[in-house]
């Protein structure tokens, strides 16, 4: 855990998804990065997860942690992760769209707070949120050409909050990748390559975006 960010108690007492209270063991808060920082986002939080209360603490979170390693960038120092959704779902089923668009107020403060700068959206959920519709691999190759974030593609309930964070700071970037968990890495995009491979390419492009004053 860091100290980048406050947290607001009310947040701890969240019950607006009645399905979802019943199968968490507890809320799993987003770990804060520094200001202008990088903030990877996940859809939501599965069994280890839940139960140590921190979010990409498995599997799909080593990965991760490995990746961003390779450039310097280390979790909790440097990077800090969240979700779509806070709590488990029962059996990792895919949140429903009120239990996301619930949320998406929460993670909407959170960005206010926490000020990021790139945005890691792991996996096509996270991306869809914040980039719109349409197929992973697509959004990959947009992401190339310009990974500025526009508050018109992301869900409404987070539209104000980009806009705000445009404001804030000198860009704001998303970057889509392809999830880190298993079994999704190892098949092959569209291109021919396995979807590990460009999600180590991703990687490189919200490095880069972390280090750029501005990239269009
Ligand atoms: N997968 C996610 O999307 N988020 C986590 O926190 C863990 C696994």
């Amino acid at each position: 855990m860091n100290n980048f960010g406050p947290k607001s108690t009310r947040e701890h007492e969240c019950r607006l998804c009645p399905e979802l209270v019943a199968s968490r063991t507890q809320i799993v808060f987003p770990t804060p990065c520094p200001p202008g920082g990088l903030l990877a986002i996940g859809e939501a939080p599965g069994m280890e997860e839940d139960d140590i209360g921190e979010g990409f603490v498995g599997r799909a979170g080593r990965t991760l942690d490995a990746l961003l390693v390779q450039y310097g960038i280390e979790r909790n120092r440097d990077y800090g992760v969240a979700n779509i959704v806070r709590c488990r779902p029962k059996d990792n089923r895919k949140p429903y769209k009120h239990e996301t668009d619930n949320c998406l107020l929460w993670l909407s403060i959170f960005l206010l707070r926490n000020r990021p700068k790139v945005l890691l959206l792991v996996g096509s959920m996270a991306t869809e949120v914040f980039l719109g519709p349409g197929p992973l691999y697509w959004h990959i190759e947009r992401s190339r050409k310009s990974p500025v974030l526009l508050a018109k593609d992301a869900l409404p309930t987070l539209r104000h909050a980009i806009r705000l964070l445009h404001g804030m700071l000198d860009g704001v970037f998303a970057v889509p990748m392809p999830h880190t968990s298993g079994m999704a890495w190892n098949r092959r995009a569209p291109n021919g390559k396995v979807w590990r491979e460009i999600g180590e390419e991703q990687v490189e492009l919200a490095v880069e975006c972390l280090k750029s004053s501005h990239v269009t």
